[in-house]
């Protein structure tokens, strides 16, 4: 089962022979990680998980973020010693072998392209919000109501959630004509994230009232737990930085910085945000008859908001932008909407993107077929992998609610982010002169923390995002039995056999988000 183990050191030698373009320093480390970590997760999943923990999701933001931050660490030491493409898919292929390796990226496209989902879902939520409000954004322009069939999926009370759709058919059609996300656009972006998000906290703090705080925790620990489990999905993206390890300079300075300076800066802000909406509009979760909170995303929630109607947090699709109108902001309000919408299609871009460069690489490996990573002879791109995961986001788009993708994503990251965590622990034993230029700090406790936390925050999860994770698992196996165990380069003894062959490209084409070009 652990057989079939990439040699680290042929990983690292195929990496100096491609030789891409070291550029990044660890400040656009930080601000990429930066980019790709804040979007649906606190713009959005805020109110959901509200509706699952109450003023409670406090400890959930602190809980989510002490697991990223542990997991993080862990990252930091492989990315910082193998400095190269595909992540933990990558890591676990040196460490644990093939099979270990094709789950973890079997569950990287639960993280990637299911968050893509997501994250266009909630951008949907601020636009739908937007058209509606329009002519406090224009003055001149009518407001525009989207029919409630038009902007959600099923369980949210519609049929098709066009916008969402839309938006991921869009990024699709930017990814295949090879559009980059320049360092500096992402720079903007990242500003004008950070501007809204400091502007909700300066202006919902003064209005705090102790007594919306009060009852803390009315779903107990459990609904706590279930909040940080789904919280989890707003720090998720700081992995993002460790994929572009081979563009960085002096990795193994900058890797940690980026990384852990990422989450760092999120962590704060998140903070600042739940305790914004808490202490400002309340954040008490819609009770069932029978006392227990109404599942997000679920049509009794959906009924339950409409005979209230929607004035909660919990109900609100745009929780930030709902918030600043509720305490008499409705200007800035539609200013922090109008920020969402216009950084929300980067994380999409961001998570769509991650998504075909895990695929490109297992298509290196030979797990997967190699029409998967051809190349558009005129835009370069790697077109065919990049229309599929556009489709299939898309159709995750158009019908789920954004909590049920967010955990789903969730299920996939947890997994991954656990196998690193023991990655980092094997690789101590089995090789422990390997020079580590950043070596976790305290790794008997923080590595094991970072399993344990993770699998913790995984059980979390519904049971039905389980079923679906445990269900995604098995179609992994007989996918790797069937066809990829066969044609693997490694099970071939054909390791470096891409370096010469024609058919596939030596490296993914498209540049990364963070506008690197490759040589
Ligand atoms: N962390 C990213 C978000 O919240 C995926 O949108």
């Amino acid at each position: 089962m652990f057989g079939r183990v990439k040699s680290l050191d042929a990983i690292l030698a195929t990496a100096e022979k491609k030789s891409l373009h070291r550029s990044l320093g660890a400040f656009q480390l930080t601000m990429l990680g930066v980019g790709a970590v804040i979007g649906t997760g606190i713009f959005v999943l805020t109110a959901e998980a509200a509706q699952k923990a109450g003023p409670g999701m406090m400890i959930s933001f602190v809980i989510a973020g002490i697991v990223c931050a542990v997991a993080a660490l862990c990252y930091s030491e492989m990315a910082a010693m193998v400095p190269v493409s595909g992540s933990a898919y990558t890591y676990s292929y040196a460490v644990m072998g093939e099979m270990v390796a094709w789950m973890v990226g079997w569950a990287l496209v639960l993280e990637y392209a299911v968050a893509a989902g997501a994250v266009a879902v909630g951008w949907s939520g601020y636009f739908v919000g937007m058209l509606a409000h329009l002519h406090d954004y224009t003055a001149f322009l009518p407001d525009i109501v989207i029919p409630a069939h038009l902007a959600a999926g099923p369980s949210g009370g519609g049929v098709i959630n066009l916008p969402a759709m839309i938006i991921a058919l869009l990024v699709t059609i930017l990814l295949v004509i090879g559009t980059k996300e320049s360092a500096a656009f992402n720079a903007v972006l990242v500003c004008i994230k950070v501007t809204a998000l400091t502007a909700f906290v300066l202006l919902a703090l003064p209005v705090m009232h102790s007594d919306k705080f009060i009852p803390f925790a009315p779903l107990g620990f459990t609904g706590i737990s279930a909040a940080a489990a789904s919280i989890f999905f707003a720090y998720v993206g700081f992995d993002a930085v460790s994929t572009a390890a081979e563009e960085t300079k002096d990795p193994q300075r900058n890797m940690p910085i980026g990384l852990i300076g990422s989450l760092a800066v999120c962590t704060i802000f998140y903070l600042l945000v739940a305790a914004g909406v808490t202490g400002s509009v309340g954040a008490q979760p819609m009770l069932g008859a029978d006392g227990h909170g109404l599942a997000p995303g679920s049509s009794e929630l959906t009924a339950a908001c409409k005979g209230i109607g929607d004035q909660a947090v919990v109900c609100s699709r745009e929780a930030l932008a709902w918030t600043l109108r509720q305490i008499g902001y409705p200007q800035i309000g539609n200013l922090v909407g109008l920020a969402a919408i216009l950084a929300l299609p980067s994380v999409v871009l961001m998570m769509m993107f991650g998504q075909t460069r895990i695929f490109f690489v297992m298509s290196r490996d030979g797990l997967l077929p190699e029409v998967l990573s051809s190349v558009h002879p005129r835009f370069k791109t790697p077109h065919v992998i990049t229309i599929i995961t556009g489709i299939f986001v898309a159709l995750f788009a158009a019908f789920f609610p954004v909590g049920a993708l967010a955990d789903i994503s969730n299920s996939g990251t947890l997994f991954a982010f656990a196998m690193v965590a023991v990655a980092v622990m094997v690789l101590r034993r089995t090789d422990a002169k390997r020079h580590r230029p950043f070596r976790t700090p305290a790794v008997n406790i923080v590595a094991p923390l970072a399993v344990l936390g993770s699998v913790y925050l995984l059980f979390s999860l519904s049971w039905y995002t389980l079923a679906l994770f445990a269900a995604w698992a098995v179609i992994g196996l007989v996918v790797y039995f069937a066809y990829s165990r066969g044609h693997s380069h490694v099970g071939r003894g054909l390791v470096e056999v891409h370096e010469d062959d024609p058919g596939i490209p030596p490296q993914p084409v498209a540049p990364l988000p963070g506008g690197v070009e490759l040589d």
